[in-house]
């Protein structure tokens, strides 16, 4: 679907209808929930308010399941960014400061056209509305309108080598900007991976904004990968590199825990995390527990990627 400007909410309108909210927030109540924190310690359980009380911002889309999406101030000041903070609700804030611009993706590796895209690059692709299902492996869930297009795209135009098996991402290195980056509990840069056919997939997707916006730094501005049918941490934020290889890149999260983080990360609510059930997951914004789909609901679509595999042992 392309975003329309005719559906972009213009600035004064989102601004007038903020005041309105406020205005409402204290008339009701706690009729406006705020968006709520969730840390791994309590997995989903908690309702502490983040003082969101602005949360409609922006004209209220559907997912093809007819599930409102969640609104721009909370998918935007509830993050996990931990080159800024662990604390999700203090990203936004630490990472306010961050230089997204210029920026470079390097595209290389076992490919017949190693290239550079600079942000025109990546922005000169098409760049269509993907309203996805982001699902994080602590138990929480968001719906959320990206802008961006199918990674497949740049992968054709790199051409990858016949001997290329997955496709390598990294983050960028620059602890002056990513204090998290100090911390030695985890092997930096970010990485992540895809197994290549899992890249081609059309959902695989080279996020540039959302909800018509250019991202803000917490959300992994300028650009980063959603791969809506996984666990949220495969779609690693404010992307440098992209590499063809042919062994299986370990990740941050396998390097950092082995034993509860694996290669695939398929969301599915029959594998447990070690620590906690995956079979439900708490809606941003919502009070009661939904149940968690296989693939996160996009088993149609790639389920037969994964024909024959065990996905317990393949977790
Ligand atoms: N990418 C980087 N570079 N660093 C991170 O800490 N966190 C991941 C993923 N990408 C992370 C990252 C996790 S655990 C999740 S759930 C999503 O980003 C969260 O994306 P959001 O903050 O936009 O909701």
């Amino acid at each position: 679907m392309k975003i329309r400007s005719s559906e972009i909410t213009p600035k004064t309108t989102y601004l007038s209808r903020k005041e309105f909210m406020k205005g409402a927030a204290i008339a009701g109540g706690s009729a406006f929930l705020a968006a709520c924190g969730v840390s791994p310690q309590n997995n989903g359980g908690n309702n502490s308010a983040s003082g969101n009380e602005n949360a409609v911002s922006f004209p209220v889309k559907k997912d093809e399941f007819g599930t409102e999406t969640t609104p721009f101030e909370s998918i935007t000041n509830f993050n996990n960014f931990y080159e800024f903070n662990t604390d999700k609700e203090a990203v936004a804030k630490d990472a306010r400061n961050f230089v997204s611009s210029p920026w470079q993706v390097e595209v290389g590796g076992l490919v017949n056209n190693p290239m550079i895209l600079g942000m025109g690059d990546i922005l000169k692709f098409e760049q269509e509305e993907r309203i996805y299902r982001l699902r994080c492996v602590e138990g929480w869930s968001m719906v959320i309108p990206w802008n961006g297009f199918s990674l497949s795209k740049i992968l054709n135009m790199v051409e990858p080598k016949s001997e290329a098996k997955y496709v390598r991402f990294e983050t960028l290195y620059d602890p002056e900007q990513m204090p998290g980056q100090d911390s030695k509990w985890y092997e930096w840069p970010y990485v992540e991976g895809l197994r290549i056919d899992e890249a081609m997939n059309d959902l695989a997707t080279i996020a540039t904004g959302l909800y018509g916006e250019e991202f803000k730094p917490q959300s992994g501005a300028p650009v980063r990968l959603v791969v809506p049918w996984k666990y949220g941490f495969k779609s690693i934020k404010s992307i440098v590199k992209i590499e063809l290889v042919t062994e299986m890149p370990t990740s941050l999260w396998m390097a950092a825990a082995p034993r509860e983080y694996g290669f695939f990360a398929n969301v599915n609510p029959d594998v447990d995390h070690p620590r906690w059930s995956q079979g439900s997951e708490r809606r941003i914004g919502e009070l009661s527990r939904i149940e968690t789909l296989k693939f996160n609901g996009y088993e149609e679509q790639v389920a037969a990627l994964y024909d024959g595999m065990d996905l317990e042992a393949n977790y």
